[in-house]
């Protein structure tokens, strides 16, 4: 593999030589935020949506913004060309940066530490996609603030590794009522021809992708619902997607080892993915860019 190159603190270098310190917050607590955002034909996908949304995040944890949506856009746009453009996805990672001493206090004064690197990446074809996922319910362990992306992902691990061990490919976050996203992903049911997903609230990523499909759906006239989802919503659906922007649209086949509607990717999957990967590379929709 040629040499990846990443951005730290004012630096474009092989991302094998960015190295940070391990008194550095983040590596001590968790302390930090991040975004990962796709790239297709060489554009973001969605960069103003993602850079208000990191901003959320370091509100979310009392950090204020130290890069502007501007200087981002020359980081990531850098890393992409010196990456070889094309298909790639970004991780763009924020921390509260290096404290001489293991203190859990806020410094007032911080110095962040600003990480990004970008890899080529080969999307999925809507034939390999249309396979689907089989899904299990996992046991909600996370803490109460989950709109904000924090790199402190050790619930996420947990709950993601139980639905692997099971032989799922993806966990569906529960608590005793509701399903609200995935371990790494937003979920969306369809039943009778509308669309549902889980309202947004602190419970859940306000997913980017989430907002495009939502965003499809109005545009083309397609019924569409934010509602709870209950586990019996879920086995009467009638389809079932998860979305991310390392996945986009992809439809869920079995839950729990029970088939979703005709246990095949169903019909208004097969037509938002057109409409998703058309936008993809159309950017007609404010969100896109
Ligand atoms: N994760 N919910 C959770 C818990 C997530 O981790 C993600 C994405 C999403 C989808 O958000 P978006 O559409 O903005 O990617 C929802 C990223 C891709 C990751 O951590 O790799």
């Amino acid at each position: 593999m040629s040499t990846i190159f990443a951005y730290l603190n004012g630096q474009y270098l092989p991302v094998e030589d960015a190295k940070i310190s391990p008194m550095d917050r983040g590596f001590l607590f968790g302390d930090g935020i991040y975004e990962v955002l796709p790239v297709y034909d060489g554009k973001i996908f969605g960069l103003n949506a993602h850079l208000d949304r990191l901003n959320l995040s370091l509100k979310g944890i009392r950090m204020e913004p130290t890069i502007s949506h501007s200087e981002w856009k020359i980081i990531f746009e850098s890393l992409v060309a010196k990456n070889g453009m094309g298909d790639q996805w970004i991780y763009g990672q924020v921390t509260r940066g290096v404290d001489p001493i293991r203190n859990q206090e806020i410094q007032k004064i911080v110095k962040p530490t600003i990480f990004a690197v970008s890899y080529p990446k080969v999307w999925p074809t809507k034939a390999e996609q249309s396979i689907g996922l089989r899904v299990t319910g996992v046991k909600d362990i996370r803490w109460k603030y989950c709109h904000i992306k924090t790199i402190a992902r050790i619930a996420y691990i947990l709950m993601f590794q139980e639905a692997k061990d099971g032989g799922f490919d993806e966990g569906i976050i529960m608590n005793t009522s509701y399903a609200f996203e995935g371990t790494s992903s937003n979920l969306f049911i369809v039943r009778h021809g509308v669309i549902y997903t889980p309202p947004q609230s602190s419970q859940l990523l306000n997913g980017i992708t989430r907002d495009v499909i939502l965003s499809l759906a109005e545009k083309n006239k397609i019924p569409h619902k934010k509602t709870k989802i209950s586990e019996r919503d879920l086995l009467k659906a009638d389809e079932m997607w998860i979305t991310s922007s390392g996945r986009g649209v992809c439809p869920v086949i079995e839950y729990n080892g029970i088939p979703i509607g005709n246990g095949k990717a169903g019909p208004l999957w097969a037509r938002m993915w057109d409409l998703f990967e058309n936008e993809t590379r159309e950017f007609s929709l404010s969100i896109s860019h």
